[in-house]
């Protein structure tokens, strides 16, 4: 079967960690690369977690650590969710791999150069690296299948009344890449609050047994605590991997493709993707934004992947 090359761009982040074993485990995706951003915590950090979460899953992949800051404004962390590490919880070794000397961005363009097909971005964080190699190399926007990214929302937000996360920390170049004319598929939290886990969701994960369900099981654990403590939750919602699990397997989603655009600089809307749900903008649909997702399929998505590591 020819599988999907990809290349993840993430700030790991106990569900972009969640979302690298989602996709290394397929056997319907290439992971070329993986580039990191500041973003649930700073560079140095979600670059040494990316790290660390290859060596436990012992994956040679290349590493490029990426951009710290938003392209125009202070980076925000997540501490609150992921902990002082980005990735509180599990122990995790120290990765023995280091990250390339060349930059995210120097990265994505020799990975897509010496493609000879084209290549689908997975952005799960802030969309700064992503923003920067557009405007860097426009010239090899045309060898970029899609990007599926975890990011925005239809309705709402997850950081503000308006805006999610990965939005939020960097809209400029959100908008630099939703104004790109590439495929977007949007993972937002339309979805993401769908892809429900529950604690016996992850005590069905952990009894798989294994050094990478546990893993998994006891980033859910500590994920699931912050949305009990601080949203009153009985579930964690697993967005990351969203992005990942509708490139396995598009079929256990419902989407719908629409004009979204980013507002950068509104009173109480910036970072807010603006979803033309009734088409009044008159611009085209740019954007295949995932509204639903069978929960019971990814779980058992999640549970096929970690006992692939067996
Ligand atoms: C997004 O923000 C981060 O905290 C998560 O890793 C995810 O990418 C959800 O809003
Ligand atoms: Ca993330």
């Amino acid at each position: 079967m020819k599988k999907i090359p990809i290349i993840m761009d993430c700030d790991p982040g106990h569900d972009d960690a969640i979302a690298i074993i989602l996709a290394c485990a397929s056997d319907k995706i290439d992971v070329r690369g993986i580039t990191t951003v500041g973003g649930n915590q700073t560079i140095e950090k979600t670059t040494n977690n990316a790290l660390r979460v290859l060596r436990f899953i012992d994956k040679d992949i290349p590493v490029a650590k990426g951009a710290n800051n938003p392209i125009r404004r202070e980076l925000e962390i997540a501490e609150s969710v992921h902990g002082d590490s980005g990735l509180d919880g599990p122990e995790l070794p120290q990765p023995t791999q280091e990250a390339l000397e060349i930059s995210a961005f120097e990265l994505m363009a020799q990975i897509i150069e010496k493609s000879d097909e084209k290549i689908t971005l997975v952005p799960t964080g802030p969309l700064t690296n992503i923003a920067i190699f557009l405007l860097a190399y426009p010239h090899l926007k045309s060898k970029i299948e899609r990007i599926s990214l975890m990011g925005g929302a239809a309705i709402g937000g997850n950081w503000t009344a308006a805006a999610e996360f990965n939005i939020l920390v960097d809209p400029e170049a959100a908008d630099i890449v939703f104004k790109s004319g590439i495929p977007i598929t949007m993972a937002g939290l339309d979805v993401t609050h769908k892809a429900k886990v529950y604690p016996e969701d992850i005590a069905k994960i952990k009894r798989q047994g294994g050094k990478v369900a546990v893993l998994v099981a006891e980033l859910l654990e500590f994920f699931i605590r912050f949305h009990r403590d601080i949203c009153g939750w009985d579930f964690a919602p697993l967005h990351d991997p969203c992005a990942i699990a509708w490139l396995i397997n598009p079929d256990m989603f419902t989407s719908k493709k629409l004009n979204v655009m980013i507002d950068t600089d509104g009173e109480h809307t910036t970072g807010c993707t603006v979803t033309d749900f009734y088409g009044n903008n008159k611009q085209e649909a740019n954007v295949d934004v995932l509204l639903d997702v069978d929960r019971f399929q990814f779980i058992d998505m999640l549970i096929e992947a970690v006992n692939k590591y067996n």
